[in-house]
Parts: C-alpha cells; sequence; structure tokens
C-alpha cells in the first residue's frame, strides 16, 4: 500500500516510525515532513492547504491511503476532498472535526445526549457573558470556541482573571476563534486522556496517556502544547476506561451518527476524573502530541491496517495489542518557548534509536545540510520501560545525550505516575 502522511510534527514523526515497520506498506510519502519523517518517507512538496494539489498528488503518485495527522486541514475539510476523489482517508470529515473545532459544538452535543461534563453557556458578546460569570462566581473556565493553538482556554481562579479574559476574547486576541465564548463550570480532579478509533459505527479503544502542558516544572508556568507525555496514565484504572467508554465515547458516536454527521478517526477525549467519575474537558479529533510518541510506542500491532480499517468502516475486523510497559516522552523546546524563541539554532547530536528509546522530530529543518531547531517544541526523547520511573529514567538519559545549546525541558516529566507506584 502506498501511503501519504499529512503534517510535520513529532506526532508524524512518530506515526512514519511505525507505518515504516508495517510489512503492507510498500512507499510511504510525506507533506511537509521534516528530517525525521525523512528518515522513513519520501518528503513531498506538496502544499497541504492547496486540497486541490494534495488530490493532484495522490492520483499521479497513485496514493492508496491518506492518514492525516493535524487538525488544521480536517476542520478545513481536507478528508472530505479526498473521499470525494475516490482516495481512502484516515480522519473526520470537516462537519465531524467540529468535535475540536467548535467547543460549543461539543458542549451543545453533551446537553443533547447526556454526556457529562461542567454546566456551561455559549455568549455572542461580553456583556451577557459577564453577567453570567458574575452570577456562577469564580472559579471558572472562559474558552475562546474555535482553534486557538491551545491557548483559548482560561481556568480563572479569580472574579477578575475570568473578567479580563472575556475582553481578551471579544477583543479578538484569538481572532475570530474568539468571536463566540463558552464559561463553563471549573471541574476538579486530575486529568487524563482517551483515544479511541471510530469508524461510525464500531469503537476500537486504544490507550490511555497523560501529558504535561505548562511549560515548568510541578506543573507551573503557562500553557503550551504540552512538554511531556506518559502512557498508561495509572489514574484510568479498568472500571473508569470502561465508564468512559459507556457514559461519553459510546454516546459521543451514536451522537454524531443521528446528526447526520457520523465520526471516522482518533477520538482524543480530554478528561477529568472528578468525585462523580470521568468527565469530558474537550475532544480532539485526532492523535495528541506528543500523546501519540508515546502510543506509538507502546502498540504492539502492525499501525497500518488498523487505521485503515478505521477509514473503510471495517474497524470490526482489526484488534490492537499494547506492551504494557510505560512510554514516556519529554520535550525538549526552543529557550523562551511558549513566548519568542530563536529559529535556526544548531543542534550537534542525537542519540541513535535503541529498541526502547528514540528520539522523535518535531521543529527540526536541514539547514545546509546541518540540523538545527526551527520551531517551539523540537525534539521529544521517547522510552519504554517496565515502570514510569524506569521510563523516566531511561528518557532523560536520552535527553542527555542530545547536544543543543538552545534546548530546555522539564525535568519532572511523569512525576505523578511516580508518585503513584511509590505510595
Ligand atoms: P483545553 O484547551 O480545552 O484542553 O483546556 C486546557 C486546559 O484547561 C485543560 O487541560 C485543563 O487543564 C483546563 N480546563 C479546561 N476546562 C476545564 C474545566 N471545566 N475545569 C477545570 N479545568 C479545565
Ligand atoms: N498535547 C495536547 C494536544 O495534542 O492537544
Amino acid at each position: 500500500m502506498k501511503v501519504l502522511l499529512i503534517g510535520s510534527g513529532g506526532r508524524e514523526h512518530a506515526l512514519a516510525w511505525k507505518l515504516a515497520q508495517s510489512p503492507r506498506l510498500t512507499a510511504l510519502f510525506a507533506a511537509p515532513g521534516n528530517p525525521g519523517i525523512a528518515e522513513h518517507a519520501t518528503i513531498s512538496d506538496v502544499d497541504i492547504d492547496d486540497q486541490a494539489a494534495v488530490v493532484a498528488f495522490c492520483r499521479d503518485t497513485a496514493i492508496d491511503f491518506v492518514v492525516v495527522g493535524p487538525e488544521a486541514p480536517l476542520v478545513a475539510g481536507l478528508a472530505d476532498r479526498l473521499r470525494k476523489a475516490g482516495i481512502v482517508t484516515f480522519g473526520p470529515s470537516a462537519a465531524a472535526a467540529q468535535l475540536e473545532g467548535s467547543k460549543g459544538f461539543t458542549k451543545d452535543l453533551c446537553a443533547q445526549y447526556d454526556i457529562p461534563t461542567g454546566a456551561y453557556r455559549r455568549f455572542g458578546n461580553a456583556s451577557e457573558a459577564k453577567a453570567y460569570i458574575e452570577a456562577q462566581g469564580a472559579p471558572i473556565v472562559i474558552k475562546a470556541d474555535g482553534l486557538a493553538a491551545g491557548k483559548g482556554v482560561t481556568v480563572a481562579m479569580t472574579m477578575g482573571e475570568a473578567l479580563a479574559a472575556i475582553d481578551d476574547c471579544f477583543d479578538g486576541a484569538f481572532g475570530a476563534a474568539g468571536a463566540e465564548v463558552v464559561v463553563e463550570a471549573f471541574l476538579s480532579g486530575e486529568e487524563a486522556s482517551f483515544f479511541c478509533l471510530c469508524d461510525g459505527r464500531t469503537l476500537l479503544p486504544l490507550a490511555t496517556a497523560q501529558d504535561h502542558k505548562r511549560v515548568g516544572d510541578g506543573d507551573t508556568g503557562p500553557n503550551t502544547g504540552g512538554m511531556g507525555a506518559y502512557s498508561p496514565a495509572p489514574v484510568m484504572t479498568p472500571d473508569l476506561v470502561a465508564r468512559t467508554m459507556t457514559e461519553i465515547i459510546a454516546p459521543t458516536m451514536r451522537g454524531m451518527a443521528k446528526n447526520g454527521m457520523p465520526f471516522s478517526g482518533v477520538f482524543f477525549a480530554g478528561l477529568m476524573i472528578t468525585d462523580k467519575g470521568p468527565e469530558l474537558i474537550e475532544y480532539n479529533v485526532r492523535f495528541g502530541d506528543p500523546e501519540c510518541q508515546v502510543l506509538m510506542m507502546r502498540l504492539k500491532s502492525d499501525l497500518l491496517p488498523i487505521l485503515f480499517a478505521c477509514a473503510t468502516g471495517t474497524l470490526d475486523t482489526v484488534t490492537a495489542e499494547w506492551h504494557d510497559e510505560t512510554a514516556l516522552t519529554v520535550v525538549l523546546a526552543s529557550k523562551g518557548y511558549p513566548g519568542a524563541y530563536a529559529k535556526g539554532t544548531p543542534i550537534e547530536a542525537i542519540p541513535a534509536e535503541r529498541n526502547d528509546a528514540k528520539v522523535f522530530h518535531a521543529g527540526t529543518a536541514l539547514k545546509e545540510r546541518k540540523l538545527v531547531a526551527t520551531g517551539g517544541r523540537v525534539l521529544n526523547a521517547t522510552a519504554v520501560g517496565p515502570t514510569a520511573a524506569i521510563a523516566q529514567e531511561k528518557a532523560y538519559q536520552l535527553v542527555d545525550g542530545i547536544v543543543w545549546d538552545n534546548g530546555f525541558c522539564r525535568r519532572d516529566i511523569g512525576y505523578l505516575a511516580i508518585e503513584r507506584e511509590n505510595p
């Protein structure tokens, strides 16, 4: 099978690495790709924002299957366009991608189908939103409705912060994404992520993971795209996984189908484990980054037939086997991230892959044949071990073998899982 992978992050490097191991694969192409992905795929310069060009590339290259990594092309309708052209594609339609593209859409679906989530209201102007917040009190959560690169959420501990967040949204801090706002009850508990494939009528649960969103050790400082992750997430007991499937994921699948937009792709559920059980914080409609990196390290099965079955409505014919071990990834970012950072700084050395440890590339590029950092999140040092503590130790050994002066990372990824191992 000839496959085209869309995307250029650490998530796509992990997908490329895993797809490349498939005996069913005859050729792997990637666009836009990165130097890590280039170890496993032929890089294409087709513009992924030009849907007609992507279709033309698939026809010219006789691509059998397209795997879309990031959310932006899904929300823009790339999967619809490819399917219309007769090309099998992994990833939801634009209509179904509203689960990630519009927080209000997801909250309304939860209300319609009784899916546990925080109480909420949607607002199109500041004064009504503020009146509601004043009536509810803090803590309270303010969310720009649309895609805001992970930055559109304010967990306001005080009334002042909450009102300021409303002004930010309606003053255009998140562009069109902030033209509508969701105000939501604050949920307290431990967070976890759950990944499940869906072909529209069948579900295939994958695995649990937990990420670290804050930039600083001890989960302090501003939010980022994710500074590290591990899988499994020990907070997700088998009972909580079963409840997540029956109370959240299955009703979402049925509701989306009933509402005329069957979901095909990966449900990435952000959960809060509250006193009442799992509650939905948000959906993403693609693999997490860096959660995908740890999932791929734990997946024993061949990824390609699983994703193909998902895309062709035959998910009931496949299973996914997992290593019991813990996988843990540490994100190395450019100094200054998530604020301003220098681009083009040299990366002098990356340790070679071992069967239990691998560095995935995210924001890297080749400049005059030398590897440089071009993004905020740049490398993902990923390792597996029999415990979270051992996986962490191996991941940091990998980190310490990386020579990149302008990089930094958190030093405590996985601490909650390790605390659970040593109560
Ligand atoms: P999101 O961009 O929706 O993932 O939100 C970013 C982060 O905000 C989440 O990972 C949570 O830590 C936090 N958050 C979002 N919604 C809530 C909520 N209703 N209660 C408490 N924390 C929340
Ligand atoms: N790591 C969080 C995300 O991919 O959205």
